[in-house]
């Protein structure tokens, strides 16, 4: 049903057919390439939305090589977009045309704890992403973009922002003024929480492979920084800048080779918010450490729109603007998934519709 809509220079001269972009398989992975798709009609609940900037996000490249299960050949990718209001279905009275909105993540996880049945609806995976001229989403999935930022801003908050608020926020042990928290790297996750930690008043320690990357951080507020690949026994040298107290947060972006040393290097009390698995999935942590530090270990699988809610009330509140690295166009989409990959950026990586 797909495959006859790809079409190479990605132009639409029928009306009743947008540009899009669609995962073609290539070897054992998918790329993206330029497509078309039907132009999308709302249900009774649902909203036409037209698509402002999309943003990039890790998964996306777990996606692209075959990493990621469930995703098929041509499906349009990524989860993340910020746009306006088109059209409303009949039964939608919250929305007008106009609108500034963004959806989030799981289209279905509205509020309260995650379940399973959540995952299917997260766009770019199992279900139809958001890398469209348009899209269609349900009433419920929208969320205000405030008005200090403009769509480019927005479009990297669904994902990457939303999962460092409910890592430091919404989960066991908030993130409180005067607390040390330690971020792993310089990538979207990272730098959000870096954000909302200077926010909060906690002092922020930065991991990160680039000096270069480590100045910006500095720059951005960061009290200890870190180079990953010159100090390999950074948990060492975080307890030496805490005095031997360690740190009361840990947002854990590394999985199986930094997970020991987030544990060497957490605070008694502290938290490990469990996020990424850049260095792989399978760790023997020391459970006794965990233990005797009486911490926490939280899963973390990005958050719900109530999340987004709350994370968008205290962006605005602290003004705070999102780090954005570079903003490809939608012709270059190829090229915005090769700079991620390349692990140059610092922050958030843009695809303008
Ligand atoms: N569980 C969830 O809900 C959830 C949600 C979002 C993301 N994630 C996961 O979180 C991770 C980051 O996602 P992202 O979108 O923020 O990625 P990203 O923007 O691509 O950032 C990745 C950055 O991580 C740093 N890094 C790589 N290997 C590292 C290591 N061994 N130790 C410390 N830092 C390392 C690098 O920073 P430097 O260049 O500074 O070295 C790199 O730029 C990914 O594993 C992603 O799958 C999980």
């Amino acid at each position: 049903m797909t495959s006859n809509l790809f079409h190479p220079h990605g132009t639409a001269s029928d009306k009743t057919l947008q540009r899009c972009v669609r995962l073609s398989r290539q070897g054992r992975g998918l790329v993206p390439v330029a497509g078309l798709s039907p132009l999308p009609e709302p249900g009774p609940h649902e909203v036409l939305i037209c698509i402002e900037a999309t943003s990039l996000n890790y998964r996306d490249l777990l996606i692209a090589w075959g990493r990621y299960g469930g995703v098929e050949e041509g499906r349009i990718p990524l989860s993340d977009c910020a746009g306006v209001v088109l059209a409303l279905g009949s039964q939608v009275s919250e929305w007008q045309k106009g609108d500034r909105v963004m959806p989030g993540f799981f289209k279905d996880w509205l509020s309260g704890p995650f379940k399973p049945a959540y995952g299917p609806s997260a766009s770019g995976g199992e279900s139809e992403g958001v890398l469209a001229r348009t899209v269609v989403m349900p009433a419920s999935a929208l969320v205000r973009v405030p008005d200090y930022l403009d769509g480019q801003s927005a479009a990297t908050l669904p994902c990457a922002a939303v999962t460092a608020w409910q890592a430091l926020f919404e989960r066991a042990r908030p993130l409180k003024a005067g607390d040390t928290l330690l971020v792993q790297g310089t990538g979207g996750v990272a730098l959000f929480a870096l954000q909302l930690g200077l926010a909060q008043g906690a002092r922020v320690i930065v991991l990160s492979s680039s000096d270069a990357k480590l100045e910006r951080a500095r720059a951005m507020g960061a009290w200890g920084l870190i180079n990953y690949r010159d100090v390999a026994e950074w948990d060492t040298e975080v307890l030496r800048l805490t005095e031997g107290e360690g740190v009361q947060h840990i947002l854990e972006l590394g999985g199986a080779q930094t997970f020991q040393r987030s544990l060497n290097c957490l605070a008694y009390g502290g938290q490990i918010a469990q996020i990424g698995l850049l260095s792989g999935s399978f760790a023997r942590p020391d459970l006794g450490r965990l233990q005797r530090l009486n911490a926490t270990l939280e899963g973390i699988a990005v958050g719900s729109v109530q999340h987004l809610q709350h994370l968008v009330r205290y962006l605005e509140t602290h003004r705070i603007e999102p780090v954005i690295d570079r903003v490809f166009h939608l012709d270059e989409v190829e090229q915005a998934y090769a700079y991620l990959a390349s692990g140059q950026h610092f922050g958030k990586v843009v695809i303008r519709v």
